[in-house]
């Protein structure tokens, strides 16, 4: 298995720019099916995520086909399609539970199997199901799988108040929604800037949907959607994860196609830490202000709260904050297991279940570490960038999933960066 090796010391300098997002692009794909013809996304980032969505759309029949090097993906899905997503795909990636409500829209039944648990928590579904039962499906669980049929084949529209404002489950309904009888209405809905993005290019198919970026979200079912070419939003949380590259090793670096739009509560935290932020009209640009980066607390909530996406990458920059910052986790349950290996680094945690206190230490140590989920892998190698000596961050598949071009992207400002080919 390939790892990545990582030389810390310099500053860093120079321009970064940001792909469109994975979590946009995984949820915009499964909308391919609620039409006859064509859907291509432009801006789309070219990662193992997107290719194992490719591979479950392209098993229920939908054509995908990555153009210029991946950055474009053209689909169709006309005629007969399948409608079961087997657990061999969706065990991968949770995503893939985005194709249910899509399927049952446009055919008035699916079988999806349930995704299973992952490193980072338990992650049920029942906030989906809810909402569809509402809309008049009848779901079991068989087999391992959700077996999903909507009343007389056709969804209806409801009021759905969702106990929490999953990201998921808001795309899920919000699809679902766009061809079923009548009006449907999420309250605390999620209002992500990928939901934004799934709601535009909706529209752009000829669906009516308001509200979205609000907790209320109004969709106005219609009879059919057609084509659309849509722009993939650019990918906040690897927009995120780069500012902090330049905020921990000093420097300054422009990230192109950044917005503070994107990032809610994260500048905030930002410039409590110490760390300038300033649009630009290519993007943001981030430098440190002067002396210790300063400790701040941190929690993790629903957009524009702090992102649980980047709350791996921040605790890289609080251990070597001056003072001591308490980080609380309050969307997974699961999701500190990058402290023990930042500790192996010389970092002082003390995690209490779903709170981590870091002391900051002046400087950090390289050593072998190893990746246990996508945002601790990048989390390691940014805390590598300003250790002292070198850290080799094992598991990089884990990085595949979710930051193309790592390598080159840090390296071209100035990082001493390299991937080692596994056996
Ligand atoms: C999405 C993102 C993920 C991000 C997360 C939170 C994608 C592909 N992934 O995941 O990167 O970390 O939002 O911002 O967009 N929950 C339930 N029942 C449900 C659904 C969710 O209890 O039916 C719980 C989950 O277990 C979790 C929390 O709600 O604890 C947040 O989940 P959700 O917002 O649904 O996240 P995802 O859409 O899975």
């Amino acid at each position: 298995m390939d790892s990545i090796l990582v030389k810390g010391g310099g500053a860093l300098n120079g321009q970064i720019p940001i792909a469109g997002a994975k979590n946009a692009c995984l949820t915009l794909m499964p909308a391919t099916l609620l039409s006859d013809e064509p859907l291509t996304l432009t801006n789309a980032p070219r990662l193992s995520d997107i290719k194992t969505m490719t591979q479950l759309l392209a098993s229920l029949g939908a054509e995908v086909t990555s153009l210029q090097d991946g950055k474009v993906l053209a689909m169709s899905t006309h005629g007969d399609i399948n409608t079961r997503a087997e657990y061999d795909i969706v065990r991968k990636m949770r995503a893939s539970n985005l194709v249910l409500g899509p399927l049952l829209a446009r055919e008035g039944h699916a079988e999806v199997s349930l995704p299973g648990g992952c490193a980072i928590g338990a992650r049920p579904m029942d906030i989906h199901t809810d909402g569809l039962t509402k809309m008049g499906a009848e779901i079991d669980l068989r087999d391992g799988y959700l077996h999903a049929k909507a009343d007389g084949g056709k969804l209806k529209g409801a009021v759905i108040d969702f106990p929490f404002a999953s990201v998921g489950a808001t795309e899920n309904i919000m699809m679902a929604a766009t061809l079923a009888k009548g009006t449907t209405v999420i309250n605390n809905a999620a209002r992500e800037p990928e939901i934004v993005d799934l709601a535009t290019c909706l529209r752009a198919m000829g669906a009516q949907i308001d509200g979205d970026g609000t907790p209320t979200i109004t969709i106005q079912g219609v009879d059919k959607l057609h084509g659309a070419t849509h722009r993939v939003v650019t990918d906040r949380i690897e927009l995120g994860t780069y500012m902090l590259a330049p905020a921990i090793c000093g420097g300054e670096v422009e990230l192109l196609g950044g917005k503070i739009d994107l990032l809610g509560a994260f500048c905030e935290k930002l410039d409590a830490a110490g760390i300038n932020v300033e649009e630009t009209d290519k993007g943001l640009k981030v430098a440190r202000k002067n002396g210790r980066i300063r400790a701040v607390d941190v929690t993790t909530e629903p957009f524009p709260g702090f992102p649980t996406d980047l709350q791996a990458q921040m605790m890289a920059l609080l251990c070597t904050a001056e003072g001591t910052s308490v980080l609380e986790e309050k969307i997974f349950e699961n999701r500190f297991m990058h402290a023990p290996e930042l500790m192996r680094m010389g970092a002082d945690i003390d995690v209490q279940g779903g709170t981590a206190t870091v002391t900051g230490v002046e400087k950090l140590k390289g050593a072998p570490v190893m990746a246990t989920d996508l945002r601790a892998s990048v989390s390691l190698i940014l805390a590598g960038l300003a250790a002292e000596g070198e850290t080799r961050v094992a598991r990089v598949y884990h990085l595949d999933r979710g930051y193309e071009h790592v390598v080159r992207k840090l390296s071209g400002v100035g990082a001493n960066i390299e991937r080692i080919a596994g056996d």
